[in-house]
């Protein structure tokens, strides 16, 4: 039986009744907590969601405007994307109101601001959810690693092209078997864009980044590759390395600069990148002090993401019952000042890598002469030819790996190769990440 939550419990709203919403309003009624009182649930169309287990006292309503204007600590916002979002978010905390969110549009883009806002508001705005899902990165930048000076972030931060690369991996079947599989399973939207593309693993990065290297980054000045060019085949040269192929967010801080890319790299098969299947996320962090700490558990989905919206709100309510003395959130409170605590780097994707690079070519003579020519003309040293028997010479697969140069160096070189008569499709080059 539940305990009777006493007067002083916080008083928490929570608006957008979805997949996530749901889970956290259920985990909210069961758990029986005296310090949280779910008091309003707010929903469009919200005669259509009433759930007859959620206890008769908690008001449904679809008016945004009613929820701010009521006595609630904390709003939980639930709904997604910008717009609304935005504004209620905003609106909440200008009333002084505790916001927790998920939602990583909406802080990988506005952030700071509504971060600052909170500070200035004495309220706090906590998003652990937005990042990974269910797993507690973003919590541990906020206290676990605190501590260290962090200076680089690299993660499987989107779990589509996770589950969609590493069945290829396994079944060896095509890309697009392998995105109708994700699309069938729910693992994948209709439009899955965002995700094979790298716009929603920047959005991340871009979080990660705020939280934990305390970098101001706009999602679009980070550069995304698309895990659509990769070919089944691809896995098979990338295990003669000893490797396997997967969607990896980095952000590397070097002075006042933050190297930072989204894109598919070859990292060894043994690795903590490499051994992440299906939907699953990784986060790996690297401090100066306390070296690499690898956070990794499902990135998606209601339960495990409620349960960080709930995390989330339990330690906003511990510290509206501290009083004026709990002060706002961590990364808002370290940051009551936070033109001077959170920095805005030079955007760089100038990475220094050794290289995968693969070609699809009508075969002749003198193919390897040739691009060996243009590589050798940009100062650039191969370390490996890989070609496996057995391919149609119309359509044949090989592949060059080249010893570590940087991306600035190895672009024209790029571009030279696709004008190239014999390529049949343009060159996939692949960062190789031998540290992870
Ligand atoms: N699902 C996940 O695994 C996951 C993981 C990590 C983070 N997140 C984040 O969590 C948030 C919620 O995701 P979700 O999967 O729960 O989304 P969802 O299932 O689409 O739920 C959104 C809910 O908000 C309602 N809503 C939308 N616009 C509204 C408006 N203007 N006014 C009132 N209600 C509105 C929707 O109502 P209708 O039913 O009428 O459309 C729906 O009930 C998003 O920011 C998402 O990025 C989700």
């Amino acid at each position: 039986m539940p305990e009777t939550p006493s007067n002083t419990a916080s008083r928490v709203a929570l608006i957008g009744f979805g997949t996530v919403g749901r889970a956290v309003a259920r985990i909210l009624c069961e758990s029986g907590d005296p310090s949280l009182r779910l008091t309003h649930i707010c929903n469009r169309n919200v005669e259509k969601k009433k759930q007859s287990w959620v206890p008769a006292d908690v008001l449904w309503t679809d008016e945004v405007q009613s929820v701010l204007n009521s006595n609630v600590d904390i709003v939980i916002e639930l709904i997604g994307g910008l717009n609304p979002a935005e504004q209620i978010v905003r609106d909440a905390l200008q009333a002084g109101k505790s916001v927790v969110t998920a939602n990583k549009q909406l802080i990988a883009r506005h952030g700071p601001d509504l971060l600052q806002l909170a500070a200035s508001r004495g309220c706090q705005l906590e998003f652990g959810a937005s990042v990974a899902g269910g797993v507690p990165v973003l919590p541990a930048l906020r206290t676990g690693l605190s501590g260290d000076r962090l200076h680089g972030i690299a993660g499987i931060l989107n779990g589509t092209c996770n589950y969609i690369l590493s069945r290829i991996e396994s079944a060896r079947i095509p890309f697009s078997e392998a995105l109708e599989e994700a699309q069938a399973r729910g693992y994948a939207e209709a439009d899955a864009s965002e995700d094979l593309d790298g716009g929603d693993a920047r959005a991340k990065l871009a979080i990660l980044a705020l939280a934990g290297l305390h970098a101001r980054v706009v999602p679009e000045s980070v550069r995304a590759r698309t895990i659509r060019t990769v070919d089944a085949v691809d896995f098979d040269y990338a295990a003669e390395l000893g490797c396997t192929i997967r969607q990896i967010s980095r952000a590397d801080l070097k002075g006042d600069t933050l190297f930072a890319d989204v894109g598919p790299c070859v990292v060894p098969t043994d690795s903590p990148f490499g051994r992440v299947h299906r939907n699953l996320n990784l986060v790996v962090t690297s401090g100066q002090y306390g070296g690499d700490m690898a956070f990794l558990g499902a990135g998606a989905g209601g339960d495990p993401t409620a349960v960080a919206v709930v995390s989330d709100v339990k330690f906003v309510a511990q510290r509206v019952g501290a009083g004026p003395s709990g002060g706002p959130s961590e990364i808002g409170s370290t940051k009551k000042d936070l033109g001077s605590k959170v920095a805005t780097p030079t955007i760089s994707s100038d990475f220094e890598t050794p290289w995968y690079l693969r070609f699809f070519v009508r075969d002749r003579p003198g193919i390897v002469a040739r691009l060996a020519q243009i590589l050798a003309s940009h100062h650039l040293n191969i370390d490996s030819l890989l070609q496996k028997p057995g391919f149609d010479k119309a359509s044949l697969p090989f592949v060059i790996t080249l010893e570590p140069c940087r991306d600035a160096q190895l672009h024209p070189a790029l571009e030279e190769m696709s004008t190239l008569d014999f390529s049949i499709r343009p060159c996939l080059c692949l960062p190789i990440l031998r540290q992870s």
